[in-house]
């Protein structure tokens, strides 16, 4: 694909930049104000050896203390969103709503009321990756109870902060998620092969469409705001661009890893490759089930239609092939192995491999699998070694806007807002601090954690404010 800069063209009016953090990534005070323990403090607390130099968030950024700095940065530059996450154990310490926590419920409200003051609005994630230890005990996301524990909770945050908060996102990356209950890669790694991670995916879903039903039936004509759930986009294209098999197989990816979450939710049910493929080898392996559940016609029914907007985190490409990977394998139900092109850069991340191609025809895709639903980038960011002048990181965002804009202007996809990945340097998981990804730097050897800057923060700046791509 030719890389032309697209600078005359514009994004539209009306077009939203923003920038995304989560809250175990940046809040630290873990224990502080009534705040209960989730899976991740258990994790970095009393298995610190699944994490990059034991590091956790017990700190990180300070944004519980520091909230109001991040807010003057996302005032600088000339923001009009922020996307932020709620920590449900701020919310309810054991993840139960008859007990919530009023600090929790006052810190998120003075967010919300700051980043109003300043104009921006809040974009808020209802559950990035966090939750409540208590119930994580009793099963977390494999059990069906989650179901109506999520919807409680949500019921409290729309009902505390739903007059100011108009876009929601409920799940952050179900698919990450399931990878927690599979391949132990997230908390709470558990290594249940096979079947962790569909029914996890199953009841994230439910748990997503019983939500935005709520939202229909209580709160939605006085608050009138947009759920969605963000869904991680890595975009599969075949291998070899002249063989049908590589192009079915690439298909066959994007329906297991994109279609698993969004075939429900657009189109109702599952995506039928996915069914097909599933059931075929689970019958091949002589199980008396499929692992991948099945829905009533009366969860196919709750399901479609639950997103106002189509929200994406999307940072890499593959080339795809019929075949699997090297270990840990995820999914091998869908059976594709992946690979890169040669000339794609890395990242300091082995996995966030720069290919800006895959976002454009990712864009083209939703457009078409999905009838041209309004998009907005939820997430997109560059990892490196924490340099201030971070020249890959400009180039990264300069590149993938300028797919953004393609696709805008030649395809006329409905895409209405981009969000940088991240704000601030912060914890990455099971990376601990080891990969970078603010434009804002962040001095985790500090206990004041000052923020400096960087050179992609400037950059950012200026297109947020001329609404073009600079050179
Ligand atoms: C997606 C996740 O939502 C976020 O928590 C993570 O830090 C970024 N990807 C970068 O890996």
């Amino acid at each position: 694909m030719s890389m032309t800069l697209n600078t005359d063209y514009k994004f539209p009016d009306g077009f939203m930049f923003g920038a995304s953090t989560a809250a175990y990534q940046i809040e630290g005070a873990w224990n502080e104000d009534g705040k209960g323990e989730n899976i991740w403090d258990r994790i970095a607390h009393f298995h610190s050896k699944l994490i990059q130099d034991s590091e956790n968030g017990d700190i990180a950024c300070d944004s519980y203390h520091k909230y109001k700095e991040d807010v003057a940065l996302a005032k600088d530059l000339n923001l009009n969103f922020y996307r932020f996450s709620i920590s449900w154990t701020r919310i309810a310490p054991t993840g139960e709503m008859h007990k919530l926590n009023p600090k929790g419920i006052d810190y998120y409200n003075r967010l919300i009321d700051e980043l109003l003051a300043n104009n921006i609005e809040p974009l808020v994630t209802m559950y990035h990756w966090d939750l409540p230890q208590y119930l994580q005990d009793l099963g977390g996301w494999v059990n069906p109870i989650m179901v109506d524990y999520f919807k409680e909770y949500a019921k409290v945050l729309f009902s505390n902060f739903g007059d100011r908060v108009k876009w929601w996102i409920t799940l952050n990356e179900p698919l990450q998620m399931c990878k927690g209950y599979s391949i132990s890669s997230y908390a709470p790694f558990l290594n249940l092969r096979n079947t962790g991670h569909y029914l996890a995916g199953h009841y994230q879903l439910l748990a997503h469409g019983k939500v935005y039903r709520l939202y229909d039936e209580i709160f939605r004509e006085k608050q009138k705001g947009n759920i969605s759930i963000a869904l991680n986009t890595v975009f599969f294209l075949p291998k070899n661009k002249e063989s049908e098999e590589d192009r079915e197989t690439a298909e066959r990816a994007n329906q297991f890893e994109r279609g698993w979450f969004s075939h429900p939710i657009y189109k109702g049910d599952y995506p039928p490759v996915m069914r097909e493929w599933v059931d075929k080898k689970c019958k091949s392996e002589g199980r008396p089930w499929s692992t991948l559940p099945t829905f009533s016609e009366e969860e196919i029914k709750l399901l479609k239609g639950t997103a106002d907007f189509y929200s994406i985190n999307h940072y890499s490409t593959r080339l795809t092939t019929h075949g699997y990977d090297q270990n840990p394998v995820f999914n091998p139900d869908g059976e594709y192995k992946t690979s890169i092109e040669k000339s794609w850069p890395v990242s300091a991340a082995p996995w966030l491999i720069v290919a800006p191609e895959g976002l454009y025809e990712l864009l083209v895709w939703i457009k078409k699998e999905y009838d041209n639903p309004p998009v907005i980038i939820t997430e997109n960011g560059y990892a490196d070694d924490g340099r201030l002048n971070d020249l890959e990181r400009i180039d990264y965002i300069k590149s993938h806007l300028n797919v953004t804009l393609k696709a805008i202007n030649e395809d006329k996809c409905d895409i209405i807002g981009y969000t940088i990945w991240s704000l601030l340097d912060n914890f990455e998981w099971t990376d601990g601090y080891r990969y970078h990804f603010g434009i804002v730097s962040v001095d985790f050897n500090n206990p004041r954690r000052p923020r400096v800057p960087k050179a992609s923060y400037q950059y950012f700046k200026k297109i947020v404010t001329t609404k073009k791509l600079n050179v």
